[in-house]
């Protein structure tokens, strides 16, 4: 009797409209969509699928092989299966038997939890050691760059203490030179994330972790803190500038020194002086791109990130394309642009309390001065 009437009811169901189909179908389609426009840089999806450092490309070797071709094998076994049986079993017209009932099977339970062990460790096993092999410092005599990686709510600095210099949002290497980063946080956990240059390594308060590896095609490559770390974590992205040994060193000779002061009487001028002076940018901001190497990576060098240069970055406030307009928004509006930024916190509100804000002119002097950084 119950059968009869479960007939009746799956006949009931069948005709769905090819429009509701279709509607269930949406959010799907929709969510596809925009996570397919996902970290596009340089016309290339930021992806770990398309590896441009050796680290990358071990991790991406190791989800082929094995675990996308077992995943493969053991979708086409168990869906195979399954299709084998709904075609095979499948109830007759007229027929109202009701199949065998099977309750409890010793041996197909014991097979159905063997597989699945055994599954788990054909991955494993590769894949602890590729843990092992990762971030193994070559040690002190190969020709490895050295970096110091700070991360703080929410931007990435980058200290390079063989050539004494210091910068933000942008790490610049040697395209097939190892890297070794060592990597901590002022403030939060925070996690250094390359996708197509290397895996994550976590920034903690207090502790120093290793990541090494040698990145291989020279470009612009994207970065990402990939730990919650507060309201602006989205936010807390970087830039790797892979370059020729040439062009970095050129780089490292640039950044011995500060750019050259602007010409006097000119608007740039003048927004070095509001810089230093009244807007009160430089309690925060260094324009000199050196330091003394000797400082420990826990050592506050600055509050906000170092501007030297800032004007040949990538990015702004950590996230932001590096336009005039962009820098101008920054400065103006920081509290719209970045809220909770220690720069709306402990500036933009402040001077907004107490009417003290920047006139667009004084924005645009200092705009013109640290584009002058260059
Ligand atoms: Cu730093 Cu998320």
């Amino acid at each position: 009797m119950c059968c009869g009437e479960g007939a009746e009811r799956v006949k009931d169901l069948r005709p769905i409209g090819g429009r509701r189909r279709w509607i269930s179908v949406l959010p799907l389609a929709g969510l596809a969509w925009l996570t397919s426009g996902c970290g596009v840089i340089g016309g290339k999806i930021a992806s770990t699928s398309d590896p441009a450092g050796d680290q990358a490309r071990h991790i991406w070797d190791l989800f082929m092989v094995p675990v996308w071709w077992l995943s493969v094998a053991v979708f086409l076994l168990v869906t195979g299966w399954l299709l084998l049986n709904i075609i095979l079993f499948r109830r007759k017209p007229g027929d109202t038997r009701i199949p065998p009932q099977v309750h409890g099977h010793p041996r197909l339970e014991i097979a159905w939890t063997l597989i699945p062990a055994v599954i788990l460790a054909l991955i494993a096993i590769p894949s602890t050691r590729l843990i092992f092999q990762l971030n193994r410092d070559p040690g002190p005599s190969s020709n490895a760059l050295r970096v110091q990686v700070i991360g703080h709510q929410w931007w990435w600095e980058f200290r390079y203490p063989e050539y004494g210099i210091v910068t933000a949002g942008d790490l610049h290497l040697v395209v097939d030179r190892p890297v070794v980063l060592t990597i901590t946080s002022q403030d939060v956990i925070h996690s250094f994330w390359p996708p197509r240059l290397a895996g994550k390594v976590d920034a903690v308060p207090g502790r120093e972790n290793t990541m090494v590896f040698t990145p291989e095609e020279t470009g612009v490559f994207y970065g990402q803190c990939a730990e919650l770390c507060g309201a602006q974590h989205a936010h807390m992205q970087f830039r790797v500038v892979v370059q020729t040994q040439q062009e970095f060193d050129a780089w490292v000779q640039k950044h011995r020194q500060p750019a050259p002061d602007p010409a006097p009487g000119t608007l740039a001028a003048t927004g070095k002086e509001l810089f230093e002076g009244p807007a009160g940018c430089a309690g925060c901001h260094s324009v000199n791109p050196t330091y003394d190497p000797s400082t420990p990576i826990n050592k506050t060098l600055m509050v906000g990130p170092n501007l030297a240069y800032v004007a040949e970055r990538q990015t702004l406030a950590a996230f932001l394309p590096n336009t005039v307009e962009n820098l101008h928004q920054w400065i103006a509006n920081t509290e719209h642009v970045k809220p909770y930024s220690i720069m709306a916190e402990k500036w933009w509100k402040i001077r907004a309390q107490q009417n003290q804000l920047l006139t667009d002119e004084q924005v645009n002097a200092i705009v013109e001065y640290l584009r002058s950084q260059q």
